[in-house]
């Protein structure tokens, strides 16, 4: 029988229906392993059951030859050096579609919050502050009606687009590494443009852009500086997306209106320059975090592994490769 390891607390009911298939170690108190804890536990293991939380990367690679398969229980894979993986014959799979409209879900009311200044009014309120009505009290800019930009037009992003055209009645404009068929576009009434022109042009700029080396930092002090003043800022994507440091100042200098961020450079820890800014809603990664939504990413997670592996009914079909040219490999 093979063994794998989980490597987070996941739901135990999932989890068994590895059991039936696998010897299991998993992690019941949750601790966030180390490296070298990490690499000591996958010793003899076939696969992994990673989150964004555990790196995997050449070193941990060679230092755990058993290892066949890689199920990451998110749709971003960003902690998985793929081409290593895919050099040692070993499969990588992540959970995509099933979270693209919770995740949309959460990054448009994070829009909303950040633009309608939800946080800011709410902590005023909670401080004792309100004690009188005012007409100016919290203006803020209108989400109806405005330019949403999104920065990176896969699923998640064009679930965004769809909610701001049809339900808010936005003009939606987008940004993408490569532009989406017309039907696409027509479906989602999005309309592409150049980068500095989203960045000109949106009132509610969301981004939905993996990360990679070539995205790192897409949005720093020269791109905030083609803002308008008026303008919000979304990030669902990834931490190093965005440059922290060079947000926070911006917000505090009224470069910008407002941001909301999910996800952060070198989380959980987050840059602390940004927690003493008022105009900044601040969440720890729960975009995809719905009860249905995070216990279909650990199913598909569970049906990756067990597929990878050799078994059940998908046996050597995983539902959700991210490297499927390993299972044509002989
Ligand atoms: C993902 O699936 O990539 C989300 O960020 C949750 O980790």
């Amino acid at each position: 029988m093979d063994k794998v390891l989980v490597a987070r607390e996941v739901f135990g009911d999932i989890v068994d229906r590895l059991r039936l298939h696998f010897e299991v170690e998993d992690n019941p108190r949750d601790e966030v392993w180390t490296r070298p804890q990490l690499i000591e536990r996958l010793q003899g293991k076939a696969g992994a059951f990673t989150t964004g939380s555990e790196r995997i990367d050449a070193e941990v690679l060679a230092a755990c030859p058993a290892l066949k398969a890689v199920c990451n229980m998110a749709v971003g894979y960003n902690n998985i050096d793929v081409a290593a993986c895919t050099a040692r014959g070993i499969v990588v799979t992540n959970t995509p579609d099933v979270l693209t409209e919770t995740t949309a879900d959460f990054g448009f009311a994070l829009m909303m919050a950040a633009a309608r200044r939800i946080g800011e009014s709410e902590r005023y309120l909670r401080r004792g502050e309100w004690t009188k009505w005012h007409y100016d009290q919290f203006m803020s800019p209108d989400v109806h009606g405005a330019t949403l930009g999104i920065l990176g037009m896969g699923r998640i992003g064009q679930a965004i687009a769809r909610r701001g055209a049809l339900g808010f009645g936005m003009q939606v404009i987008y940004h993408n590494r490569s532009r989406l068929p017309h039907e696409a576009e027509a479906a989602v009434r999005a309309r592409y443009v150049d980068k500095a022109n989203l960045l000109r042009d949106s009132d509610h700029l969301v981004l939905v852009v993996p990360y990679s080396p070539a995205s790192h930092h897409a949005i720093g002090a020269p791109e905030l500086a083609l803002m308008k003043p008026t303008a919000t800022l979304t990030n669902i994507a990834r931490g190093g997306v965005v440059d922290d440091a060079a947000l926070a100042q911006a917000l505090r200098e009224g470069r910008i209106a407002a941001a909301g961020l999910d996800v952060f450079e070198g989380e959980p820890r987050l840059n602390p320059t940004l927690l003493d800014v008022p105009n900044v809603v601040l969440t720890p990664h729960i975009a995809s975090s719905s009860v249905t939504t995070r216990r279909a990413m650990a199913s598909l997670a569970v049906d990756n592994l067990i597929a990878a592996l050799g078994c059940g009914p998908r046996a050597g079909r995983p539902p959700t490769p991210v490297n499927p040219e390993v299972l044509t490999m002989t």
